[in-house]
């Protein structure tokens, strides 16, 4: 297998990719910060999934925030107070984007693009949809720091999964020249991501990592496996509790917003 169908694991996700409310906040304030958003601007959630950012970037900002997803079930899983007046849910393709050219403020997408396929089609459609001078965020891990991942430990095979179809630091930098949009920077945000070993463990079994999917079920049996062991004989580890992504931004170039 080499793709994720979301319409099958919908449920799962929203259920184990949740975020605390605390590291929501920190992943808000750096989106709002880096993507030059307010109550005036429009943004494009890119591969919404369940909306997990969607309502709560729009309510942050007082602002408008289109989340657009391929996967319907994604979509269908957005939390019952998602406030769709102000953060519409959309389902349509990435590289096929249902917009005019020139009228987002901003795209940000979160651990997307290393399941499209032609990402250099995506890229120029965001391109295409930003106003100049607009900011594209993209949310991933990066493959420097691909190493922190604690369940890479236990899950040899899931590394090379992500090491395969995560993007290098050099090919993003071309794609997004490709595409016209100009790289600015990288922020790493390290973020609570559990309150437990057991309730990292809790996501491992529910398999909140795509990669995990994507392995066999003997691996996948054996790495769990492994990182109960290690919960067992290292519960206080804080490397449980924490993770580590980063974001890349960057721009389109042209005249500057004019953001208050
Ligand atoms: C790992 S989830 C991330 C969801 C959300 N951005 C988040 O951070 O919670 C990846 C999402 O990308 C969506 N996706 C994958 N390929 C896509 C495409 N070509 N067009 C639109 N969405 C796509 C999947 O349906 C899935 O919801």
């Amino acid at each position: 297998m080499t793709s994720i169908n979301y319409d099958t694991i919908a449920e799962q996700y929203a259920e184990h990719r949740q975020m605390l409310p605390e590291a929501l906040a920190q992943w808000l304030a750096v989106v709002v910060r880096e993507g030059q958003l307010s109550s005036q601007t429009l943004v494009l959630d890119l591969g919404c999934g369940v909306a997990r950012f969607t309502g709560p970037l729009a309510r942050v900002v007082g602002g408008r925030v289109i989340g657009l997803d391929v996967s319907w079930e994604m979509l269908r899983q957005a939390p019952p107070d998602h406030p769709t007046h102000v953060a519409p849910l959309v389902q349509a393709d990435a590289c096929v984007l249902p917009f005019a050219s020139g009228v987002f403020d901003c795209v940000f997408m979160s651990h997307v693009l290393h399941h499209i396929g032609d990402r250099q089609r995506c890229l120029q459609e965001v391109a295409r949809c930003l106003k100049p001078g607009g900011r594209f965020l993209n949310r991933a891990m990066r493959t420097s720091i691909l190493g922190l991942v604690l369940a890479y430990r236990f899950f040899p095979e899931a590394e090379a999964v992500d090491g395969r179809r995560t993007p290098s630091e050099g090919d993003l930098d071309e794609l997004l020249h490709g595409a016209g949009l100009r790289p600015l920077q990288w922020v790493d945000v390290r973020h609570k991501w559990v309150n437990s070993a057991e309730e990292y463990l809790q996501k491992l079994r529910n398999k909140y990592m795509s990669s995990l999917h994507l392995i066999t079920e003997v691996e996948f049996q054996a790495g769990l496996r492994r990182a109960e062991g290690y919960a067992r004989e290292h519960p206080e580890d804080p490397s449980w509790l924490y993770e580590t992504i980063s974001m890349l931004v960057a721009e389109k170039p042209g005249e500057g917003l004019g953001h208050e």
